[in-house]
């Protein structure tokens, strides 16, 4: 943008003899510009200051007068600004003969000479140009303006941007550091698993050999059940890691939440009311059920233990046309937990999904129950979401991938072992000698026979020996040959033989040739036991 052209050039007029002042006033209004005569220097100084657009000056007024005041006002102009300035001088004053004029050329800067006695049209057009070369300067200043606004706004600019930088990095380097530590809580958890698959196993046998000793089996009780919390504990841990072994199917978050509110109504007691709120034909959800109740389960807990007086916990499932940019584009359904309990300030939600973060007491809590939701989450290809305020309360968010397929029944508990007991031959596979051990001590103890292999290539000599096998069991990660390589060769040479694939977490690829039947470990006898017999009475 330009300064307008119809801007107003104030002239200041000094030249206090004869008729100068008034031919020159007469003369630049009749250009068009507002003229004003002072009578004196400091008059000139002063309407310099106040900010005359050009000055028309007599050199008589200035010659004998102290200049100071003046050239300091002159040299105090912004950048921008070259006051034009018209001497008129007598005849012969121009500054190549004049030695004064010459110096007050230097003084004034800016300076046009016009010798007296002068034509009209001669002051006229060097007032002309004098106010064309000020309106450029005028130009130059709203151009100059235009610039250091836009160097603000460049400045501010910068600032917004370089902050959100910096926000994103920080955000980011939570995600790196949610990333290594999951990395290391998941190795963690997989050897801890292992450990414990021995533990309960032996355990497991120990229970049943000194099942009359009162005093021993409150020892083995006491054992066991220290097993079965380190046990949750690495479960929760795989899932932050998002490694825990997921069994997906369509599923009915309706029947999904109502099956649940009976175990919840009781876990909750009295102070609570449950309040579970589906949206009427809600698609079926593509999730592993036993997880998810699971995760639903600890948000559930965590509503209660922020509200000690008690109060109301919602569980809501919905379809939102709308869902996080942070999802991959497609179908969610969105199951909310809230609560109206103590909430949580910005530092606590901002580190409430850390593993191994939480203000309960030792021994109360192990930080790892949001930690594992959010993996979960991740894991469905889904998103968990923490919103909170302290003393108003708490929603937990979990979008699900909504399933394309009708949904499957929810698994049934499973039923009461049989009476009848076939036993047969089992090929045990596992590269772990203490969980091979463990597993031939079970196996052995329900009246199997047992061989055992420690890789998949063992496995194979073994069949290709001819022996007479019922089921083979094999772990999946295993160096040289895993548990599904070994499946596929074995299905080529014994198709109708039953594999059982023993799994702590998930190792398995994204989308197997085949579905094989999976036992979990760390796994008590009494799972393996009826496990073995699904396989058996085919
Ligand atoms: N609904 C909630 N209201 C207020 N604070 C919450 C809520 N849910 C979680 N928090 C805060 O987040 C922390 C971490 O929760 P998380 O479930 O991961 O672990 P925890 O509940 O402390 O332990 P655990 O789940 O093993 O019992 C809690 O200690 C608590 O401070
Ligand atoms: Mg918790």
């Amino acid at each position: 943008m330009t300064e307008p052209a119809s801007v107003s050039i104030d002239s200041v007029i000094l030249a206090p003899n004869g008729r100068d002042a008034e031919i020159a006033s007469k003369l630049v209004r009749e250009i068009g510009l507002p003229a004003s005569v002072v009578p004196d220097i400091d008059g000139l100084v002063s309407a310099v200051r106040t900010g005359a657009g050009l000055a028309i000056i007599s050199d008589e007024a200035i010659i004998a007068a102290d200049l100071r005041p003046l050239t300091a006002v002159l040299a105090d102009q912004p950048a921008w600004s070259d006051l034009p300035i018209i001497l008129l001088t007598r005849h012969g004053g121009g500054p190549e003969r004049n030695p004064v004029a010459a110096r007050l050329a230097e003084l004034l800067g800016n300076v046009s000479f016009l010798e007296r006695p002068f034509h009209p049209t001669t002051l006229a057009s060097v007032v002309r140009s004098a106010v064309r070369s000020r309106k450029r300067q005028y130009q130059a200043r709203a151009t100059l303006g235009e610039l250091k606004n836009l160097a603000e706004s460049l400045e501010l600019r910068v600032d917004e941007r370089t902050n959100q930088l910096k926000e994103s990095e920080a955000v980011l380097r939570q995600i790196q550091k949610m990333e290594v530590v999951g990395q290391l809580t998941g190795g963690v958890a997989h050897d801890f698993n292992n450990l414990l698959m021995a533990v309960v196993g032996n355990l497991d046998l120990l229970r049943k050999r000194h099942a009359g000793d009162a005093r021993s089996s409150r020892l083995i009780e006491g054992a066991m059940q220290g097993a079965e919390r380190g046990a949750k504990l690495t479960q929760r841990m795989l899932a932050f890691a998002r490694q825990q072994d997921l069994q997906k199917h369509s599923i009915s978050l309706e029947t999904l939440m109502l099956g649940m509110a009976d175990l919840l109504e009781r876990s909750l007691g009295p102070l609570f009311e449950l309040k579970i709120d589906v949206q009427a034909s809600l698609p079926p959800a593509d999730l592993d059920s036993n997880q998810i109740e699971l995760a639903i389960l600890n948000l559930v807990i965590n509503a209660r233990d922020a509200m000690p007086d008690g109060g109301v916990i919602t569980i809501a499932a919905d379809f939102p046309p709308a869902v996080p940019n942070e999802l991959q584009a497609g179908r969610y359904v969105r199951v909310r937990v809230s609560d109206r309990g103590i909430g949580m300030n910005p530092q606590t939600l901002a580190k409430a999904i850390e593993p191994f973060f939480s203000t309960k007491d030792v021994g109360r809590g192990t930080g790892l129950g949001l930690s594992m939701v959010h993996g979960l989450a991740i894991q469905h290809g889904g998103l968990f979401e923490l919103s909170s305020e302290e003393h108003v309360g708490t929603t937990a968010t979990l979008w699900l991938p909504a399933a394309t397929t009708a949904p499957v029944p929810l698994p049934a508990e499973p039923e009461p072992a049989s009476v009848h007991i076939k036993s047969g031959t089992i090929l045990v596979v596992d590269d772990d000698a203490l969980i091979s051990m463990a597993t031939v001590d079970m196996l052995e103890d329900l009246g199997h026979t047992v061989l055992e292999a420690r890789s998949g290539r063992q496995a194979l000599e073994i069949i290709g020996s001819g022996q007479k096998i019922d089921v083979m069991m094999t772990d999946h990660a295993m160096p040289g040959m895993t548990g599904m390589e070994l499946a596929e060769l074995v299905r080529d040479r014994l198709p109708d033989l039953p594999i059982l694939l023993a799994t702590g977490y998930a190792e398995l690829p994204a989308k197997p040739k085949f579905e094989l039947p999976r036992i979990s470990k760390p796994y008590a006898q009494d799972v393996l036991k009826k496990e073995l017999e699904k396989l058996l009475s085919h």
